[in-house]
């Protein structure tokens, strides 16, 4: 039996259809309320509502749950790779053997920038925010493919391609950049996580010192972590911007500006100076605690918290793992790490956090597995991005696929002045 809701206004009562996703989620589709009723709906951060149908990821915040295209984030994390997991994210399926190996090539074929890209490199402050640089070389790589512009559904896999190899190039080029290191081009011979920490570490290019498999296994597993996470702030942004029928490059340079804020994937990044700023005032944790409980200053406990996830994330039990993992490995004794160790513990024991349901989010721990391994602070939002990529491809691939698919153009509840006559500038008292 076909479930509704009932709705009733100003005594004029309608029937709305209930929608059923395949995990039993249920949503009211209010398509036909503004025009039976006049009215709208207004949820601002929109917690409440559903913005597509969508068949990638699913998450259940209470009970702690992310799968992508079924298959549950620890297993993926466990058993799969980044590569695979982004062939998953974008086309659906597990690749076999052929597919998967076609994918990575194409990729590695196409991480290298155009010949040109060195010239907009060197265009930039060399204290230039990586993530800026990122945006701007993302826009830069479409002007070389205009052909991008007619959206040909048979340029696709190419393109998602290049966007998920010239992630990992402009990411460690612009590395390079800032620290006075030369230009290198990728070596497609390389595993994607091997090639991207050559080319961010060698000092010429041709010295490939290989990192520890702990290294290597720890970035990959922070990549499939983050690859998809369904109507997040940047994946909505995507998915808006791919809605006008914009460009894949178009769309993933705006996925690239919402990821870029603090509340969203630059919180690892703020984890970390929030840490650095608790060291060097010869804190522990406890004063930074009492701040943030108290709400002076307004102060938050980066990395805490989640809009989705109310009892656990379960990327941050996987990550967490991979942390120990990597700091073992590099024997790495860190002040900042003991620092957030005592916050951890004592958040997760304290009466605010709790009642609020406020617990470690993925980015806590990528911030210190990130710094063990000499990434910069400043660049560990580039490094969402490069896991995030494939996840953003796909709800645009979805967003071009759906044929009878809008353009996004949510409506407001006006709140300014109400008519008013124009007054010339002499008159104005
Ligand atoms: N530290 C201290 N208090 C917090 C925190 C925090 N990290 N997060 C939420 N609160 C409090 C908030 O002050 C409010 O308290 P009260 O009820 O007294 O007013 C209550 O908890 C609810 O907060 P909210 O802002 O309504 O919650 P939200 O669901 O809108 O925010 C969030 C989610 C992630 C933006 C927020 O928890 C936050 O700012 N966390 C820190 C930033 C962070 O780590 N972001 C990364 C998220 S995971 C990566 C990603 O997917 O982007």
């Amino acid at each position: 039996m076909s479930r509704t809701a009932q709705l009733t206004i100003d005594g004029t009562s309608i029937e709305l259809p209930a929608i059923v996703g395949s995990e039993g989620e249920l949503g009211i589709d209010i398509a036909t309320l503004r025009s039976k009723t006049g009215a709208i709906t207004l949820d601002p951060g929109y917690g409440n509502t559903g913005s597509c149908e969508s068949a990638i990821t699913f998450i259940d915040g209470e009970q702690g749950i992310l799968r992508y295209r079924g298959y549950d984030i620890a297993e993926l994390a466990e058993r799969s790779h980044f590569l695979e997991t982004s062939y998953l994210v974008i086309h659906g399926e597990l690749p076999d053997a052929v597919a998967l190996d076609a994918f990575s090539r194409r990729i590695a074929e196409h991480a290298a920038l155009a010949p040109s890209a060195r010239g907009h490199f060197e265009s930039f402050p060399a204290d230039a925010h990586p993530m800026a640089v990122l945006g701007a070389m993302i826009h830069a790589a479409s002007t070389h493919h205009p052909e991008i512009l007619s959206r040909r559904i048979e340029d696709f896999d190419t393109h998602a391609a290049r966007l998920i190899g010239q992630t990992a190039t402009i990411a460690a080029l612009d590395h390079r950049r800032s620290q006075g290191l030369p230009w290198i081009e990728p070596d497609p011979s390389l595993g994607y996580i091997e090639n991207f920490l050559r080319m961010m570490f060698s000092p010429d290019g041709r010295e490939v010192r290989l990192p520890s498999s702990e290294v290597v296994r720890a970035l990959d597993v922070i990549f499939v972590l983050h690859a998809d996470h369904e109507q997040n702030c940047s994946t909505s942004t995507v998915r808006m911007v791919a809605s006008s029928r914009a460009s894949l490059y178009a769309s993933a340079a705006a996925g690239v500006s919402a990821l870029w804020g603090p509340l969203h994937g630059g919180a690892n990044q703020a984890v970390l100076e929030m840490l650095t700023e608790i060291h060097s005032e010869g804190d522990d944790g406890t004063r930074f605690l009492e701040q943030v409980k108290n709400k002076s200053g307004n102060r938050r406990l980066m990395g805490f918290g989640h809009r989705v996830y109310k009892n656990f994330d379960p990327r941050a039990l996987i990550i967490k793992q991979q942390c120990d993992l990597v700091l073992a490995r590099l024997h790495k004794a860190d002040p900042l790490l003991d620092i957030a160790k005592k916050l951890e513990e004592t958040a997760l024991h304290d009466d605010y956090f709790v009642s609020r349901k406020l617990y470690p989010n993925v980015d806590f721990y990528s911030g210190i597995i990130m710094r063990a391994i000499g990434i910069p602070t400043e660049m560990f939002t580039v490094l969402f991005a490069i896991g995030r990529m494939p996840g953003w491809i796909a709800n645009y691939k979805e967003v071009m696929e759906d044929k009878q698919g809008k353009i996004s153009r949510p409506r407001q509840i006006y709140t300014g002045a109400t008519r008013r006559a124009y007054v010339a500038p002499d008159e104005r008292g």
